[in-house]
Order: structure tokens, then C-alpha cells, then sequence
């Protein structure tokens, strides 16, 4: 459920000459990160995400600027701001997300489980409910 995605707290190491945060695959990051991007360039006013994945899980860190995360898991629903580079939030699969509020020049850094596949995308809203809540009876795999 959305109550299992939660915010993982990354190093942070600073000094008079400003701050780095490693991320070590499978030390820091639940998961092996198999693949990396991030989105920029957002123009204002605009959101992202609007699917859910049926395997894939990720980190989403705002690596720079804030934006809020909405995630919907076809019953509860929760909502993050991120606005620190060393925070993230940790998506497990069969999540709908909804990125917006980006604030200008914000940078939203992914960190994925899966190579990118197109096939593993839900990208219709009412699909998502279907396949979460299949004649009634949630699937507990999520
Ligand atoms: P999409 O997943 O819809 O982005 P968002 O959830 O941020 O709105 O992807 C946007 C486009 O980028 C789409 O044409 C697929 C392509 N894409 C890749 O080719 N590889 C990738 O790893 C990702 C994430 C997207």
C-alpha cells in the first residue's frame, strides 16, 4: 500500500565548499538500480507521471528545486513534497504517481529497478483501479 513507500534519508556530507550525497546501489536504494533518469525543462504549470508500473519500483529524489509526489495505490492515497536533494521517496510497484508543483528549474532524479519496457506501464486511470481491485478483491500482492 501507499503506507509501505517511504521516504528514504540519503548521506549528506557538507563542508564550507558545499554538500555530495552517494547513493550506493543496494546499500542506500532498496533495490539494484538497473537504470537512471531524471526530467528538467519542466515548463511551469506543468505535471508528469500519471501511470503506475507493474513491476518496477523507484526512487524519486528531487535533485534540485521541489515538487510534490501523489501516489494512489487504487484505495488511499498519499502526498510528499520533496525539497531537499538528500531526501527520497522509495515507489513500490502497482503505484499510480502524479509529480507536479514543480517549482522552476527543478530536476526530478529517478532511480529504477527495471530497464526501461513500455509493456509494464498502466497508463489508464480506470485500468489501474481494475487491475488493483479485480472483481472487488484487492490483490495483496501490493
Ligand atoms: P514517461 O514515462 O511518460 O515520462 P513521465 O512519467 O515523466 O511523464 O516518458 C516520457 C517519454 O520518454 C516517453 O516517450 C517514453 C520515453 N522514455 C524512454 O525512452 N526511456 C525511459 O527510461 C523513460 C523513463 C522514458
Amino acid at each position: 500500500s501507499v503506507f509501505d513507500c517511504h521516504i528514504i534519508h540519503f548521506p549528506k556530507i557538507s563542508n564550507r565548499a558545499g554538500a555530495i550525497t552517494p547513493i550506493q546501489n543496494k546499500i542506500d536504494v532498496p533495490f539494484e538500480v538497473k537504470r537512471v533518469y531524471y526530467l528538467y525543462d519542466i515548463p511551469a504549470g506543468e505535471s508528469r507521471g500519471a501511470h503506475a508500473h507493474q513491476i518496477l519500483e523507484q526512487v524519486i529524489i528531487a535533485a534540485s528545486g521541489s515538487f510534490d509526489v501523489t501516489l494512489d495505490d487504487g484505495r488511499n492515497k498519499k502526498t510528499v513534497q520533496l525539497n531537499r536533494p538528500n531526501l527520497g521517496i522509495h515507489v513500490l510497484p502497482g503505484m499510480w504517481r502524479d509529480i507536479y508543483n514543480f517549482s522552476s528549474g527543478a530536476i526530478c532524479l529517478v532511480l529504477a529497478s527495471e530497464l526501461y519496457d513500455s509493456s509494464e506501464y498502466i497508463r489508464d486511470y480506470d485500468s489501474f483501479i481494475k487491475y488493483k481491485n479485480y472483481d472487488g478483491v484487492t490483490f495483496s500482492r501490493f
